[in-house]
C-alpha cells in the first residue's frame, strides 16, 4: 500500500486564491490526507488578525501552516497596480527560499511523512521547476476561471497569429484563435494585459510562462463545475488531459465539511451587521456592490457609481474596501442628496461576509468586478450580475456572464451614472423575470454538482484516489 500522501498547498497571496486553497485544505484533511499550507508571512498574519482560521484548523491534527516571505516590506499595499511588485519580490526572495525548503525537506513535522504532492497556484511557474528538481508530482490549482485560463493557454497562438497585441484598436473585432469562443469573444473581452502596446511586459511574460507550465503538470484542479464550463473544457482537455473540476469549492465545502456560516478566511474584518440590515429589506430588491480584494476605482468613478445607484431608486449594500479609491476627496463636498438618499436606503461598509450576503433573499443583483470567486459565488446563489471588469481574467468572465450563461449585464469599458442606473433597474425590475429563470437554471446545475455523487464530488474523490495511489 502507498504511504499516506502529504500535500503542500501554496496559494497566490490574494483573498480569492487563499480562500479557495484553505477550503481545499480542509476537504483533503477530512479525507485523512496530511496537509501543509504555505502562506506568505503577510497573509498568515492578516488571516490571524481578521478571521478564525487558526482556531478552526486547530481541530485537525493532520494540518500545519508554514510561512514564507513575499519579499515586500510590511507596509507595501499589495493591491491595485502595485500588486505586480509581488512577482518581483517572489522572484528574488520567495523562489530561492521555496527551493531550499523543498530540497531540505523542512515540511516534515514530527511523524509526518515527507511532502509527496505539491499544489501551487497556477501562476507559480517556478514551483514546477522545483517539483521536477526534487521529483515530486505537482498539480496546479487554477483559481481564475477556466474560460480565462483557456485564453491564457491560447496566448502563444494569439500572439503568433498577430491577434495580440492590438494596441487598444477596434475593440469589437472578434477573436479567431480561442477555440470554442469564435462567435462571441471580442478583443475587448480578452484579459486586460492583451490591450498593452506590446508583449514585452511583466504580466504577459508571467502568463506566457503559465501557458507553458500548466500542460506540463501532473494535473489541473479547477474551481468550476463541468456543466458551467464545458464550452472551454472540451478544448482544454486536449492540452491538459487530467482536469479535476471541484467547484464551486465553497459550496462543495459547505456540503462536505460544515454548513456553519461563521467560517471565514477573510483578510479584512467582516461587518456582519449588514445581514441584519438585509433582513429589513424586501426580497430581491437590494443591489450588492463590491470590487473584490484588488481592483480600484478613481474618485470620478466612485461618484458615477454613487449617482447611478441613488438615481436607480433601489436599496444598495456597497463594500468600499479600505484603499480601493485612488486619490482623496473632500467628504464635505459630497452632494447632500447622495448623503440623504444613502442614509435612507443604502448601507456602506468596508468588508462583508460575501457568501452570506449573496445567499440572502433580499439580494436582487450584484454589481461586481467579475473576479472569478465573486462570479461563481453569485452563480450558485442565482444572483444576476452587473459586470464592471478591471483586471486580468475579469474581462473574459464578464463576457461569459452576459453572452454564454446569460446571467447578467456586461458594462465593461464604461463608467457612467446613466448606464449604472439603467443596469440596476434592468436587473432588479425590468428584466427580473428573465434573469430569475436563467440564474435559477445555472444555480440548480451548480447545486447538483456538489450533491451526493454529483460531478464535483466525484472529481474530488477521483483526485484523492489519484494522489493516494501515485
Ligand atoms: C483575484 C482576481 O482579482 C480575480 O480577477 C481572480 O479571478 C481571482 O483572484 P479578487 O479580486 O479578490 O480575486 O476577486 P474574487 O475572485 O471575486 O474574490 C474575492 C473574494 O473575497 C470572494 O471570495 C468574496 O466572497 C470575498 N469577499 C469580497 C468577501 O468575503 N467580502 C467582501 O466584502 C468582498
Amino acid at each position: 500500500m502507498s504511504p499516506t500522501p502529504h500535500v503542500l498547498l501554496f496559494p497566490l497571496p490574494m483573498q480569492g486564491p487563499v480562500n479557495c486553497m484553505l477550503k481545499l485544505a480542509e476537504l483533503l484533511c477530512i479525507s485523512g490526507i496530511t496537509v501543509t499550507v504555505l502562506n506568505t508571512d503577510y497573509i498568515h498574519r492578516t488571516l490571524i488578525r481578521h478571521s478564525n482560521v487558526l482556531t478552526r484548523f486547530s481541530s485537525y491534527d493532520n494540518l500545519r501552516f508554514k510561512t514564507i516571505s513575499d519579499g515586500l516590506p510590511e507596509d507595501h499595499p499589495r493591491s491595485g497596480q502595485r500588486f505586480l511588485d509581488l512577482f518581483d519580490g517572489m522572484k528574488t526572495v520567495t523562489e530561492p527560499v521555496f527551493r531550499e525548503m523543498m530540497v531540505s525537506g523542512c515540511f516534515s513535522f514530527k511523524s509526518d511523512p515527507p511532502v509527496t504532492i505539491i499544489i501551487p497556484d497556477a501562476s507559480f511557474s517556478f514551483a514546477l521547476d522545483v517539483a521536477e528538481e526534487v521529483g515530486i508530482p505537482l498539480f496546479y490549482f487554477e483559481t481564475v476561471s477556466p474560460s480565462a485560463l483557456w485564453t491564457y493557454l491560447c496566448l502563444p497562438k494569439l500572439i503568433g497569429a498577430g491577434e495580440v497585441p492590438f494596441n487598444g484598436n477596434d475593440l469589437n473585432v472578434l477573436i479567431k484563435n480561442v477555440p470554442g469562443t469564435e462567435t462571441f469573444l471580442r478583443r475587448r473581452d480578452l484579459p486586460s494585459f492583451c490591450r498593452l502596446d506590446d508583449v514585452d511586459n511583466l504580466v504577459t511574460k508571467i502568463i506566457m510562462k503559465e501557458a507553458r507550465c500548466v500542460p506540463r503538470a501532473h494535473g489541473l484542479i479547477l474551481n468550476t463545475f463541468q456543466a458551467l464550463d464545458e464550452t472551454v473544457l472540451v478544448h482544454m482537455r486536449k492540452l491538459c488531459p487530467d482536469i479535476y473540476c471541484i467547484g464551486p469549492i465553497h459550496t462543495l465545502y459547505k456540503s462536505l465539511v460544515t454548513t456553519q456560516s461563521s467560517v471565514s478566511n477573510s483578510l479584512w474584518e467582516e461587518n456582519a451587521t449588514c445581514l441584519s440590515w438585509l433582513d429589513t429589506q424586501v426580497t430581491r430588491s437590494v443591489v450588492y456592490v463590491s470590487i473584490g480584494s484588488m481592483a480600484m476605482m478613481t474618485v470620478e468613478q466612485l461618484f458615477e457609481f454613487w449617482h447611478g445607484l441613488v438615481n436607480s431608486g433601489k436599496p444598495f449594500l456597497w463594500v468600499q474596501r479600505p484603499g480601493s479609491v485612488i486619490g482623496e476627496y473632500d467628504h464635505n463636498l459630497v452632494p447632500k442628496r447622495l448623503i440623504d438618499e444613502t442614509k435612507q436606503r443604502g448601507f456602506i461598509t468596508t468588508w462583508v461576509p460575501q457568501e452570506a450576503v449573496l445567499a440572502h433573499s433580499a439580494i436582487g443583483g450584484f454589481l461586481t468586478h467579475s473576479g472569478w470567486n465573486s462570479t461563481i459565488e453569485s452563480i450558485i446563489e442565482g444572483v444576476p450580475m452587473i459586470c464592471w471588469p478591471q483586471n486580468v481574467d475579469q474581462q473574459v468572465n464578464s463576457r461569459f456572464v452576459s453572452e454564454v450563461w446569460k446571467v447578467g449585464i456586461d458594462i465593461k469599458d464604461t463608467c457612467d451614472r446613466g448606464i449604472v442606473e439603467k443596469a440596476v433597474r434592468d436587473v432588479i425590475d425590468v428584466r427580473k423575470t428573465e434573469f430569475i429563470e436563467s440564474t435559477r437554471m445555472l444555480a440548480e446545475l451548480g447545486g447538483q454538482s456538489v450533491a451526493e455523487d454529483g460531478p464535483s464530488v466525484m472529481d474530488l474523490n477521483r483526485f484523492i484516489k489519484t494522489i493516494t495511489t501515485l
